[in-house]
């Protein structure tokens, strides 16, 4: 089929949004539509939408009165264009978006991706469709592969969805909810989809998963397979460079896993592994089964193991009941662990969860002094574990083509930028580099080994640009 027709996909939150949102372009390229960056030259837009914090829905509302107003346009010129929600917020939501905002024509659940082809097809026969049934068939296997120019222009590193769905229903979080139970792929598709992405040019992938670490799916032996014993069988690919996978639980950080961490040398010693709460009182009130000194113990444990591992991870601040004291012991955690990255959050209640509707919720106001604290803290240490890596050797993948002629740039094994000047033929490579400096979040440094001659045009005025 020719490609007459195009789609628009924007996509909000989690990595694992960004994933479905490439597999239903790819999907949707079988039947003739091409992507578009444009929303206005679509035929079809779709949001990816998020629920996992703050007024979601009414965003998703807003962005919906928006791009009402543009169709209403386009049908002035005599062009017909669809709309459709799909993610979280359309799981939660279901029949209400189509009920609030007539310009949807579809709303599709993160389960129900993989029928989009047939859900656009009624949709384009005339009909208002809403699918946020979970799905039992395997929705991975029937989504479509991307072409191999479409893997190539997305560059080196990739994501794969090696498991879905969380059984953990901690107080504060709606993911149980829209994403429902866990559920892993099996070792042989996973490792088919890898393969696939490998042989057209992919280097790095990360394997995704709401609760990635709990993936227990069937193995090329027909037995179950952990993550870890995935992860090794990934690593014989011999030109996978590169191997990460988030987001983990502690609970089931289990000894494998952690070996795995000392022993397979594709996978990259950095960890996210989110805590929410350096206080055990809050840690059980958000049913994290797990305490504070679990958790560092983990920590130490997995620094035995790769000693050069940093650590990143997730914190809510005024979750319902929390104290001055807690919060001191969310911050005196994060001084113990030292993490090279942290995302932070307000706790924001999300309607059906159990903490929603916990009293003692937590004055706006505290809720930002505290955010404020917190981010200053993880900026500091960000900054510190940054400025550690500078005057270090370290191992860069090259991803793409930097802003200056001659220059590329690639990653640290701690995902931070290096730009180099060095030769493009070294895209999709790992090379060795000597960083000098910090510019921001990226390392300037050079190539070691690299030819004098080289060496010699890498003035730093030119390399400092680029940050
Ligand atoms: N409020 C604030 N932050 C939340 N997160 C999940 N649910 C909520 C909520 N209701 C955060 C957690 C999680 C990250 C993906 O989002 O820190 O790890
Ligand atoms: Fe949400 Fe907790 Fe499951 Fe993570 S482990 S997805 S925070 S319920």
């Amino acid at each position: 089929m020719s490609e007459t027709r195009k789609v628009h996909i924007k996509s909000f939150g989690c990595q694992m949004n960004v994933y479905d949102a490439r597999r239903m372009a790819d999907t949707l390229a079988r039947d003739g539509y091409a992507e578009t960056a444009d929303p206005e030259q679509a035929d079809l837009i779709i949001l990816n939408t998020c629920h996992i914090r703050e007024k979601a829905v009414e965003k998703v509302y807003s962005e919906l009165g928006r791009l009402r107003e543009m169709k209403e346009e386009s049908a002035a010129l005599g062009r017909t264009q669809t709309i459709a929600v799909a993610g979280c917020v359309a799981q939660a939501e279901g029949k209400e978006i189509i009920r609030r905002e007539k310009a949807v024509r579809l709303v599709l659940g993160p389960q129900n991706i993989h029928r989009i082809s047939e859900l656009v097809a009624r949709v384009n026969s005339g009909e208002a469709v809403v699918d946020t049934e979970f799905a039992v068939e395997d929705k991975f296997e029937q989504l479509a592969a991307p072409k191999p120019e479409v893997t190539r222009a997305r560059g080196i590193s990739a994501f794969v969805t090696v498991q879905e769905g969380c059984d953990k229903f901690c107080t504060f979080c709606v993911v149980p909810y829209t994403r429902g139970n866990e559920a892993s792929r099996s070792a042989e598709r996973i490792l088919r989809e890898a393969e696939s992405l490998v042989s057209q040019g992919v280097r790095e992938i990360t394997l995704l998963g709401q609760n990635v670490n709990a993936y227990h799916g069937c193995g090329l032996d027909g037995r179950d397979w952990s993550l870890s014993k995935l992860i090794a069988r990934l690593a014989e690919i011999p030109e996978l460079l590169r191997i990460r996978y988030m987001t983990s639980h502690p609970r089931d950080m289990d000894d494998e896993l952690i070996e795995a961490h000392r022993d397979i040398e594709k996978l990259m010693p950095f960890l996210h592994l989110p805590v929410q709460s350096g206080s055990d009182r809050i840690l059980g009130e958000m049913n994290r089964k797990h305490t504070r000194a679990e958790y560092l113990a983990i920590i130490e444990r997995v620094r035995e193991a790769r000693p050069d591992i940093a650590f990143s991870s997730d914190f809510i601040v005024g979750f319902p009941g929390e104290t001055d004291g807690d919060f001191e012991d969310t911050l005196a955690l994060v001084r113990d662990v030292r993490f090279a990255q942290c995302f932070t959050f307000k706790y924001s209640p999300r309607p059906g969860t159990p903490a929603s509707s916990m009293s003692e919720q937590v004055p706006e106001e505290v809720k930002t002094e505290r955010l404020y604290r917190l981010q200053e803290l993880v900026e500091r240490q960000q900054h510190e574990f940054n400025l550690s890596c500078v005057g270090r050797e370290l191992d860069v993948l090259f991803e793409k083509p930097g802003r200056h002629e001659g220059q590329i740039v690639g990653r640290s094994p701690y995902l931070q930028p290096v730009p180099v000047m060095a030769p493009q033929s070294l895209i999709g490579t790992v090379a060795r580099v000597r960083t000098s400096e910090l510019r921001t979040y990226s390392l300037i440094g050079d190539l070691v080994g690299a030819p004098a001659d080289r060496l010699a045009q890498n003035s730093h005025s030119e390399v400092n640009a680029f940050a």
